[in-house]
């Protein structure tokens, strides 16, 4: 059955310092979480969060990778380097990404399946801008997003797909996709998997949510059916409003 999952995205916030300290905030209070959690620190910070919580059961993921096992890419970093220090889940496709850094569809599923091949788990962001949800335009931008980087990978791959619907119009906005919205994308996302794949993949796999959680809202949110738990921005950063999220569940 699948798995719940509230992960927070740090993005680009908490230098050396702040991450010990969010961390240490965390570590006791997570124990007891009947959903996985997981959080997404820089890549400055990954090898100390990921000794701090050797021992917790919170994993450290990273926010983005580099699709070469290494080389001349100024700047990146391979799957190889991440699981040096602990690292084994990666976030790719998030709309930051596509839209400050150009990252392609094309760019996307070479990530992917470096990622892939490298034994990582992926959590795979995909969503609409509100341009496409104002034209009812938001189910064919998501299905594109979907088919062009994961519809080509076998069925055994998905044991290591977490997808994520982040609506670009709800992300660090305050403007939450109703619970309705919610369900109503989750409920399609889990019918592409299950027409390109069986039951098994569709049933097994966890849809995250992501835009504008917050302890507010949480528990609506959760409790639709196919909305399998939530990528968390803002109220991540906060040891008292991510744990209010965890304990939506
Ligand atoms: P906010 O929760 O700040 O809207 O960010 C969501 C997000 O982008 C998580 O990846």
């Amino acid at each position: 059955m699948r798995k719940n999952i509230v992960a927070g995205n740090w993005k680009m916030n908490n230098d050396l310092a702040a991450t010990k300290t969010l961390i240490s905030e965390l570590e006791n209070q997570v124990k007891t979480s009947e959903a996985e959690v997981m959080i997404a620190p820089t890549f400055t910070n990954l090898l100390e969060a990921s000794k701090l919580l050797k021992d917790c059961n919170i994993e450290v993921i990273a926010q983005n990778m580099h699709f070469a096992e290494n080389g001349a890419y100024t700047g990146e970093i391979s799957a190889s380097m991440l699981k040096s220090v602990g690292v084994t889940t990666v976030i790719l496709g998030h709309s930051e990404r596509r839209e400050y850094f150009n990252e392609t569809d094309e760019i996307l599923k070479q990530k992917v399946e470096a990622a892939l091949e490298n034994n990582m788990r992926v959590v795979f962001c995909f969503g609409e801008q509100l341009e496409d949800r104002k034209s009812e335009n938001h189910f064919n931008i998501v299905e594109g997003q979907i088919k062009n980087v994961l519809f080509h990978l076998e069925t055994e791959a998905w044991k290591n797909i977490v997808l994520a619907y982040e609506p670009v119009w709800a992300i660090g906005t305050g403007e939450t996709a109703s619970p309705e919205q919610a369900q109503e994308m989750h409920k399609f996302i889990r019918g592409l998997v299950n027409s390109n794949y069986n039951d098994i993949v569709s049933e097994n796999v966890s849809i995250l949510y992501g835009g504008s959680v917050k302890p507010a809202n949480a528990k609506e949110i959760f409790s639709n059916p196919d909305v399998d738990g939530g990528l968390i921005g803002g109220a991540a950063l906060n040891a008292e409003s991510f744990m209010a999220i965890v304990n939506a569940f």
